[in-house]
């Protein structure tokens, strides 16, 4: 399986308060974006660096930066956005792409309705997010998209997923590694994640 499995105690910690519905719309989206900032940094730890000469005040050295092109971060529509902010907070100078799906709530398929990325894609390390890997359909669909438009380096990066998306995302695409801060125990029969955290899009805009 081509997942990573972040469990820093800061991540489980605010996970936990998220998970609680007594969390408010203000609070769950600070926590969003704590989230994503600590999830980014696990997602960019293996990233190449070379050096580059800089004068010190007291000599000069070959110091280590991000090698080849910056990064591009895609936002899966909408809950995605939520990760986005905190990623673009530690990586300010990453390109943004946008896939737009829904779930369509009695087959669970997933329904394109927006698409824009950078046009050198095929050149970037891709980052798509999305707090929630359920039945994963998005995931696949988003992944399968991005493929279509050039994409050959990407990574998925969630808050959570369930155990059946997670076997369905890595059978679709063996060679997109996962990342996600828990693997829950199982989706009801409306495909939400159990124990999980509600529906991640109206958490973070207050639209339930
Ligand atoms: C949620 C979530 C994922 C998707 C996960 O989005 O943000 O995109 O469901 O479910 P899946 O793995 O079964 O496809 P939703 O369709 O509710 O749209 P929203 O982000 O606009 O709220
Ligand atoms: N989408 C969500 O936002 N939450 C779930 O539990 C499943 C899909």
């Amino acid at each position: 399986m081509n997942i990573n499995i972040i469990d820093h105690p800061l991540i489980q910690h605010k996970l936990t308060l998220m998970r609680d519905q007594e969390t408010s719309t203000r609070t769950f989206r600070a926590l969003v974006n704590e989230v994503a900032m600590l999830l980014c940094y696990e997602v960019t730890r293996d990233l190449p660096l070379s050096t580059r000469s800089i004068q010190t005040p007291m000599e000069t050295m070959n110091a280590p930066v991000l090698a080849g092109k910056k990064l591009c971060f895609v936002s899966v529509l909408r809950a995605g956005n939520g990760l986005l902010d905190g990623m673009l907070t530690l990586v300010p100078s990453a390109r943004v792409g946008h896939v737009g799906l829904y779930r369509d709530h009695d087959t669970l398929e997933a329904v394109e309705y927006y698409y824009k990325v950078p046009q050198d894609i095929s050149e970037r390390l891709v980052v798509a997010v999305d707090p929630m890997l359920a039945t994963a359909n998005s995931a696949i669909a988003a992944v399968t998209r991005l493929k279509q438009g050039g994409a050959k380096n990407l990574r998925f990066l969630c808050l959570l997923a369930a155990p059946e998306g997670v076997k369905a995302f890595n059978e679709a695409h063996p060679d997109v590694a996962l990342y996600t801060a828990s693997v829950d125990r199982q989706l009801n029969d409306k495909g939400y994640i159990l124990p999980g955290l509600g529906d991640a899009g109206d958490r973070i805009y207050g639209t339930k």
